[in-house]
């Protein structure tokens, strides 16, 4: 079977980080995002569409590793969520005439395929598409589904008034004959194609079990990763960090050092080659690759960019994200600060500020 992992946008909300590397890139629970999709689908034969040649190559070293195809069809100009479908037709559709999955990338969650195969072939319509109860459904595809049998009655993406609860998690299994709903031309799924499967009956949905969340803005990202260590906690992941100065569900990759007498958690993530020095507080945040956090700074609710450094006594919190290769002097207080890539920050940001 096969599957389209969707690449594209700006990822302009998850700048800082972003301008390093492409959004399906930065790294989420000490792997790039859409490695998590990829694995996800392993067993699977993969294709994915990606708009830059680093991500190729990342991804080429993923084929052999997890003996799977992974082909790139990647648009000169951006199709929307729908156009990517049509530009790689000829790859998703042969004549055993099985249906293909189709997930965002920015999305974080349990990935049940098989139960969706199951759900697909029981009900007969053209297209399954997965969802999952948010508190603000307004910034999502609301669906409104006849719970008995999941078939979809409405399908409105990003609703100004209440529609309902129940939104589009992202990931889809669709029938080929659904391409023949979709031109080569820049189309939006949500928009156009889904709400008319709705209209005639043909679309279905099915209650995502587990956790789910759109990691593709800082709040939720933190949000995603305390509910993504949950679901390793629930499976007894041996990725889970243990010992005294571990509190609740973290990651430490086997190459970064901890110092003495740190306290560490709940819900964390520090990336390869990462050094923590002695006496070092974390919680809630992410430490990406190659960072360097001195004696006795304290991190909380905050997104440490690839190889920058925290000095020592620094406080660090509300969601300040620092992109690549930023430098916190000693002392500094960072409260909400948004820091482009490679800056030197010596003075406090007292109120959360985007730093240039
Ligand atoms: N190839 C390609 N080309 N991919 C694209 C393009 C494009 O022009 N635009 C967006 N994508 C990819 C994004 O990378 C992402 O994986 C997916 O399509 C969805 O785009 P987003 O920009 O992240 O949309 P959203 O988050 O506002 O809304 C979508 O996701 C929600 C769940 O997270 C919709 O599908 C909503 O209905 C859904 O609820
Ligand atoms: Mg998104």
């Amino acid at each position: 079977m096969k599957a389209l992992i969707l690449v594209g946008g700006f990822g302009t909300r998850l700048r800082p980080l972003t301008l390093s590397v492409p959004k399906p890139l930065v790294d989420f629970g000490n792997k790039p995002m859409i490695l998590h999709q990829i694995l996800a689908s392993s067993g699977l034969s993969l294709l994915t569409m990606v708009l830059l040649q680093v991500m190729l190559n990342f991804l080429k070293d993923f084929e052999a590793k997890l003996g799977i195809k992974i082909t790139c069809s990647q648009e000169t100009e951006p199709l929307g969520t729908a156009g990517p479908l049509a530009l790689a037709r000829d790859k998703l559709v042969d004549e055993s005439g099985e249906p293909f999955f189709v997930l965002n990338s920015d999305v974080i969650s349990e990935y049940p395929l098989k139960e969706m195969i199951k759900f697909h072939k029981s009900h007969g319509g053209e297209a399954s598409i997965m969802v999952t109860k948010v508190d603000e459904p307004s910034k999502y595809g609301v669906v409104v589904m006849e719970e008995s049998t999941g078939q979809v009655e409405r399908f409105v993406e990003k609703p100004k008034l209440f529609v309902g609860n129940k939104i589009n998690a992202g990931i889809y299994l669709l029938s080929p004959s659904v391409l023949d709903r979709i031109e080569l031309r820049p189309t939006s799924i949500e928009k156009e194609v889904f709400p008319k499967i709705a209209g005639e009956k043909k679309l279905y949905a099915m209650v995502l079990p587990g956790f789910w969340m759109d990691i593709g803005q800082p709040k939720d990202y933190i949000t995603g990763l305390r509910l993504y260590l949950d679901s390793l906690r629930k499976k007894t992941s041996p990725m889970l960090a243990s010992g005294t100065n571990i509190i609740g569900n973290v990651l430490v990759d086997e190459t970064a050092k901890i110092g003495e007498g740190c306290l560490i958690g709940p819900d964390v993530a520090i990336g390869p080659g990462c050094v923590v020095e002695s006496g070092v507080r974390l919680s809630r945040c992410t430490v990406m690759r190659g960072v360097r956090i001195k004696k006795h700074a304290c991190i909380s609710s905050s997104i440490i960019g690839w190889h920058s450094t925290v000095g020592q006594w620094a406080r660090v919190e509300n969601m300040t994200i620092l992109g690549e290769d930023v430098h916190v002097g000693d002392e500094v207080y960072s409260n909400g600060g948004v820091v482009l890539p490679h800056k030197e920050i010596k003075s406090s940001i007292l109120k959360p500020e985007i730093v240039m």
